[in-house]
């Protein structure tokens, strides 16, 4: 593997020196939705009736009277429109040809299997939003879902657009403190989840979480659970219901709500820099629009498309690419409950093989940990059906993608590398797989009717920059939930009316973006959004920690690790057991995805006068650089002492 840095495995320089191009194969743009190139010029000229061209795909109870109103940093889009997102993934396909066609196939961790026809899903969603309304839900109420990958997860969301209930769905691998601070957050009354999930062989304790987190939620008065390992759990009789009681009595239809385009889709809670989760709030008209649209496009999706994006649920790319834009386009989407590795490495391609899935969507932390495991794996399998290849969440360093590329993709299908945000709720930067030409490494062009720039500190365009997006799309956030300063001070401060994305950018001279990892205190691990803060506030929180630095530091295989730079109160040492306690305390804390990969104890940290601790210091001191401007430190000292003891811990 090349040097580590920056992004990945490669360095920006060898980035940028990445010459390679794959243009469209012939066969794949005859048959593709777009293979006109003018797709673009025509979606600039007038970008809202781009996007009103496919909001008219779907099906509307009620037309808007505006597709668009700016008033930054809010946007309203589909002004007076009524509709219902369940209504566009459902009822509406089950007149059709779709009725009897796959709307989901599942794969469980331990081999088991479920198909569910569009009819099937729908019957089920039906009958859960009733149960939902029985159990006294209402439109407008957050229901809070903490579940495995199964299609009961699907379910329960739906459902809950069914009644305009926006859902807030916390990641399964999130601890305890962080559900509870997630529904006090969104004022959470009911809580959906299961008693467990399947995970490398083992199972999640969900419901064990639950009841943790619940000792200081006295508001949640319902929770509905799933059994799904059937492990022992512990049941709060007047509190907790079994799934299957809860939804036994409920009635087989039930009217899908007519949603304002403006209403509360859902919300997402996301890591910021600060130590609090932000609740992003989608809207139900214009996130569809942008899911749908995108989903159509960048994956080229044809009726015998099988789609499979392996993003667990809990995350936007679950959101918006195992759910919402699949299934409002008809499509047959693939989910899978367990790890790649289990029981063994070539567990994905087995999926691929078995099921036929002609789209792969995944992560580049994915494509590299298969890399290192090898190519015997992908190779036992029968990959042909595969036809088109994506990849998400982070930079996928050119060595990555080729063999993406090649190994798996057998070199026929297109690699498309889609850059998006929580926040921005679907892809923005990507490439279209009929039209453009590929360079590895590189998102390429913004989407048709999507308007992003470089910009430098002055808030001029620039060849290397500030990535920013300078008009409105659908489906962008309509703030954070019950913060709008935040929302304000975090996208919108440091360029008026221009969206900041917290990312880095370079354009090539042809106009490709490439993104360069973040450039603020949130870090990606593994394509997990972690905020430095929350590190180290679940540091401090420890009763033997005085002081904490959070730094993000490149990683083969992770895209970055968390290194964490402690000092500990007077007259304790630091042991390694004290180590790994603090290292525990931090997945007690968050979870496993924010456990630091180092920890560093040190006598103190460098912080400039005004006592504000040098991230980038300790960032050049973990990738072992050579420092920088060190004149505003207050005690000098400090660095080289640090730099002896991280050079001892490695
Ligand atoms: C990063 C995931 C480079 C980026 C959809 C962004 C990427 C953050 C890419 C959002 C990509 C996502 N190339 N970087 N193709 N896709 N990112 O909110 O830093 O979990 O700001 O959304 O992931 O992460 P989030």
């Amino acid at each position: 593997m090349a040097t580590k840095t920056a992004i990945g495995t490669t360095s920006i320089e060898a980035l940028l020196k990445e010459k390679r191009k794959y243009p469209p194969p012939k066969e794949f743009a005859k048959r593709a939705n777009v293979n006109r190139a003018s797709a673009y010029a025509e979606a600039a000229k007038n970008p809202v009736r781009f996007w009103e061209r496919f909001a008219r795909e779907l099906d509307w109870f009620k037309p808007w009277r505006k597709a668009l109103e700016w008033k930054a940093p809010y946007a309203k889009w589909f002004i007076g429109g009524k509709l219902n997102v369940s209504y566009n993934c459902l009822d509406r396909h089950i007149n059709t040809a779709r009725r009897t066609k796959a709307a989901l196939i599942w794969e469980g961790e331990p081999g088991d299997t479920r198909t569910l026809t569009y009819w099937d899903l729908y019957r089920e969603v039906n009958r859960f939003a009733s149960a939902l309304k029985r159990g006294g839900v209402k439109r407008g109420d957050r229901v809070t879902i903490y579940m495995p990958m199964v299609p009961e997860t699907a379910i329960a969301m739906l459902a809950c657009t069914r009644i305009g209930a926006p859902h807030s769905v916390i990641f399964g691998g999130f601890a305890p403190d962080a559900i509870r601070e997630r529904i006090h957050d969104a004022q959470s009354t009911v809580l959906l989840t299961a008693d467990g999930g399947w995970r490398r062989g083992g199972h999640v304790p969900l419901k064990k979480n639950v009841d943790e987190a619940l000792k200081e939620c006295p508001d949640v008065r319902t929770v509905v659970v799933l059994k799904r390992t059937g492990q022992q759990i512990n049941m709060q009789a007047d509190r907790d219901i079994w799934w299957d009681d809860f939804v036994k009595e409920a009635e087989a239809y039930c009217p899908p709500e007519k949603m304002d385009a403006e209403d509360m889709l859902y919300l997402l809670y996301t890591s910021g820099s600060t130590g609090k989760p932000k609740g992003i709030q989608h809207t139900t008209g214009g996130y569809l629009t942008g899911v749908y649209a995108t989903t159509k496009w960048v994956f080229d999706l044809h009726d015998t498309d099988v789609f499979w994006c392996t993003a667990d649920i809990g995350w936007v790319t679950g959101h918006s690419y195992v759910v919402y834009g699949p299934l409002a386009n008809g499509t047959t989407t693939v989910m899978y409950e367990g790890t790649p590795d289990t029981p063994d490495k070539d567990r994905f391609w087995r999926i691929i093989e078995k099921h036929g899935i002609t789209i792969c969507y995944t992560a580049p932390t994915a494509i590299r940990t298969f890399m290192r495991w090898g190519d015997e794996y992908p190779n036992r399998c029968d990959l042909s059906s595969l036809r088109l290849l994506g990849s998400v969440g982070e930079p996928i360093n050119p060595e990555a993608w080729v063999w993406y590329w090649k190994v798996i993709g057998g070199g026929r299908c297109p690699v498309v590398d889609t850059w998006w945000q929580t926040e921005t709720g679907h892809i923005l930067i990507t490439p279209l797989p009929g039209v453009t030409t590929l360079k590895p490494g590189s998102a390429t062009r913004p989407f048709p009717g999507i308007s992003a720039d470089v910009l430098n500190d002055k808030g001029e365009s620039v060849k290397a920059g500030y990535l920013v997006l300078t008009k409105p799309w659908p489906g962008m956030l309509r703030g954070i939930y019950r913060d709008p300063q935040r929302f304000q001070a975090q996208y919108w401060n440091r360029y008026p009316g221009v969206y900041f994305t917290g990312d880095g950018a370079k354009l090539d001279e042809e106009g490709y973006f490439w993104l360069l990892g973040r450039v603020d205190d949130v870090m990606n691990i593994s394509g997990h959004r972690v905020s430095t803060m929350e590190v180290e506030s679940a540091l401090v929180d420890h009763p033997l920690v005085a002081e904490a630095a959070v730094i993000g530091r490149p990683h083969e295989i992770k895209g970055q690790a968390i290194a964490a730079f402690v000092t500990i109160k007077d007259g304790t040492t630091g042991s390694k057991e004290l180590m790994e306690e603090l290292k525990g305390h931090v997945t007690k804390k968050i979870g496993a995805l924010a456990r630091p990969d180092d920890l560093i104890f040190a006598s103190d940290l460098p912080k400039t006068r005004s006592g504000k601790i040098m991230r980038r210091l300790l960032r050049d001191i973990a990738e072992g650089k050579a420092l920088g401007d060190t004149t505003t430190l207050a005690d000098p000292a400090v660095v080289a002492r640090l730099k002896d003891q991280y050079g001892e811990e490695e």
